[in-house]
């Protein structure tokens, strides 16, 4: 887009969008002042790598800005940034992305600004152009586009899902800015979901690699400068294909990593489900998983509320017994978190309609309340009592749960590792039966309250042989 555009000039590109269905390249590069992106326009990398316009991630009439590989990279459509995860427009051709006082603004159809770069516009007055750069960073830059000083702002600063190879994953000491991986909500909706990868902000801990959603369920464990790994994932000494490193001064930290061939093309993905991924691009223009941590039913809370999660199993999750998905469309897109909710709402004030589920457990979910050594009768009877709670245990005294009861994992019937838990639903959908041990549903928590514990264990050699055995793709050399 080399002629200066003005209004009449914008008239004539909706026009004209008007009659395409494709995607129309703005066969550029650079969105420059006084220039807009808007319908089917997309601006391409000058190597031809990626591509940056509105995508329409589901069935919904939502669009969003995004950055993904070319086609000639990968044959399926695969986003890495998000501009506007949260705020999508519904109208792709009287939306605009443009330079506007100095800033990258998406205008909605009403001309209202729902997303902008957000800089302070008296420090970079004169001309700005946006330019998107091979290597998949989206730049904002004062004057020509041959100036090589530092960006005014810079999509690999604002990260979404994805760790692109040079991308970073760390914080700004100054600024205290941090780039954090944050999953979509599920396949068709890039606003941030439960779970986000992390550099430990912790000085001391700095080497970590954390995931939350108010819970550390996973860590990286410690640089090793040596090494140049993570010190609990041994996969990483395979670094002859890739190029890991932590840097840390004192302006910031923060972990990259690049091929050491520069024609390989991966990406990190922190996935809808809850794993990190390492995914590399095969010569068929196919994804191919290389790498993912944790195991599935190990991520924390990956099926939600009451339900339970089989390792074994393509569809992991299953809700308990007289529960049913909260939103079966999520679990039909096989998006798990939302857990479930009982058929029948428990009787408050009326005790004689509610009955329990009884389940076998490894351990115990997070958050049990003491209620001291009761009989096992009136422990039943103190959660029955209690509209609020959802389970009881008799274990050493009495344990009750207030709230969801999360991360249960169906293990083998045969393993002896077992503790009961009795969780709350209505009488009419369980059809209890308490004696009959055959219609037992066997399950394990899988993360305890002693998550450190479990972290350490997870990433033991014995749990990596388990997750070589369960990806037999992944590391052959290692397994
Ligand atoms: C953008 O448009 C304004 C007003 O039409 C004009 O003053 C300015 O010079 C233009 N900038 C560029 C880079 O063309
Ligand atoms: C544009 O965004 C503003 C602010 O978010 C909102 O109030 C308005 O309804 C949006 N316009 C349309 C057409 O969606
Ligand atoms: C923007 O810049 C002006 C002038 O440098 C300064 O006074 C103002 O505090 C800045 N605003 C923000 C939000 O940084
Ligand atoms: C390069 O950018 C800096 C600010 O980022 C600006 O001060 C300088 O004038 C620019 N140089 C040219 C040649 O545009
Ligand atoms: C690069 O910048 C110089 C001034 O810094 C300018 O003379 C030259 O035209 C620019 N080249 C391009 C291709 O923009
Ligand atoms: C960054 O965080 C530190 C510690 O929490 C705080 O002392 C400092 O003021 C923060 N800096 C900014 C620019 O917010
Ligand atoms: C990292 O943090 C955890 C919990 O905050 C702590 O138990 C551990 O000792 C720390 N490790 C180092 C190396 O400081
Ligand atoms: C973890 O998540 C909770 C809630 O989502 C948030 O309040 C907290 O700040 C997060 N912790 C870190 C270290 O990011
Ligand atoms: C690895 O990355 C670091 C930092 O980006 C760089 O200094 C170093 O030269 C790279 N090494 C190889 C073998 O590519
Ligand atoms: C830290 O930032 C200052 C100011 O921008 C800069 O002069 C210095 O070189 C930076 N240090 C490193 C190690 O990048
Ligand atoms: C099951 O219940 C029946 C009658 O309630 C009882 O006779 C039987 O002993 C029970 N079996 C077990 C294994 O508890």
């Amino acid at each position: 887009m080399n002629t200066k555009p003005n209004s009449k000039f914008l008239f004539s590109v909706t026009l004209l969008c008007a009659f395409l269905k494709s995607h129309v390249s703005l066969a550029a590069d650079t969105i420059s002042e006084n220039q807009s992106l808007l319908g089917d326009q997309t601006i391409i990398s000058a190597g031809g790598m990626f591509e940056l316009g509105f995508f329409k991630p589901g069935q919904l009439s939502n669009y969003y800005i995004g950055m993904w590989y070319s086609k000639q990279v990968a044959s399926e459509m695969t986003v890495v940034w998000v501009a506007n995860r949260e705020i999508p427009v519904s109208d792709r051709f009287s939306s605009v992305l443009s330079i506007f006082d100095g800033n990258l603004v998406l205008l909605n159809e009403s001309k209202t600004p729902v997303w902008s770069t957000n800089l302070n516009s008296t420090t970079n007055s004169g001309s700005v152009q946006a330019v998107l750069l091979d290597s998949g960073n989206l730049v904002l830059k004062a004057g020509s586009s041959n100036n090589t000083s530092e960006p005014l702002w810079q999509s690999f600063d604002h990260p979404t899902h994805t760790l692109l190879q040079g991308g970073k994953l760390g914080f700004n000491k100054i600024t205290n800015h941090t780039q954090i991986l944050t999953s979509w909500k599920n396949l068709e909706d890039p606003a941030p979901g439960f779970y986000s990868l992390e550099l430990a902000p912790d000085e001391s801990n700095s080497s970590i690699l954390l995931w939350n959603r108010s819970k550390q369920y996973w860590t990286s464990g410690s640089w090793d400068e040596t090494s140049h790994m993570f010190n609990t994932i041994p996969e990483m000494r395979l670094n002859y294909i890739f190029n890991y490193s932590y840097v840390t001064n004192e302006n910031e930290s923060y972990f990259t990593y690049s091929p050491k061939n520069p024609k390989i093309v991966s990406r990190y993905l922190m996935s809808a489900s809850g794993q990190i991924q390492l995914l590399r691009m095969e010569n068929s223009k196919q994804w191919k998983l290389v790498w993912s941590q944790p195991r599935q039913c190990d991520v924390y809370a990956s099926c939600g509320a009451f339900s339970s999660c089989k390792p074994t199993s393509l569809n992991y999750c299953k809700c308990l017994k007289g529960f049913e998905p909260n939103q079966q469309s999520d679990w039909d897109l096989q998006f798990y978190s939302g857990g479930c909710s009982r058929r029948t709402g428990v009787k408050c004030g009326n005790a004689a309609g509610d009955g329990f589920l009884e389940v076998n457990s490894g351990s115990f979910p997070d958050n049990r309340q003491y209620e001291g050594f009761l009989s096992i009768e009136s422990c039943r009877s103190a959660c029955l009592n209690e509209c609020q709670c959802t389970a009881y245990a008799y274990d050493n005294g009495c344990s009750i749960w207030h709230g969801d009861v999360l991360n249960l994992q169906e293990v083998e019937a045969n393993d002896g590792d077992g503790r009961t838990l009795y969780i709350r639903a209505a009488a009419s959908d369980i059809k209890e039966k308490r004696n009959n041990s055959n219609n037992r549903m066997i399950i394990r928590v899988a993360i305890s309250d002693h998550f450190f514990g479990s972290i350490i264990l997870m990433l033991s050699s014995k749990s990596f042989s388990s997750l070589c055995k369960g990806c037999s793709s992944c590391y052959k050399q290692l397994c």
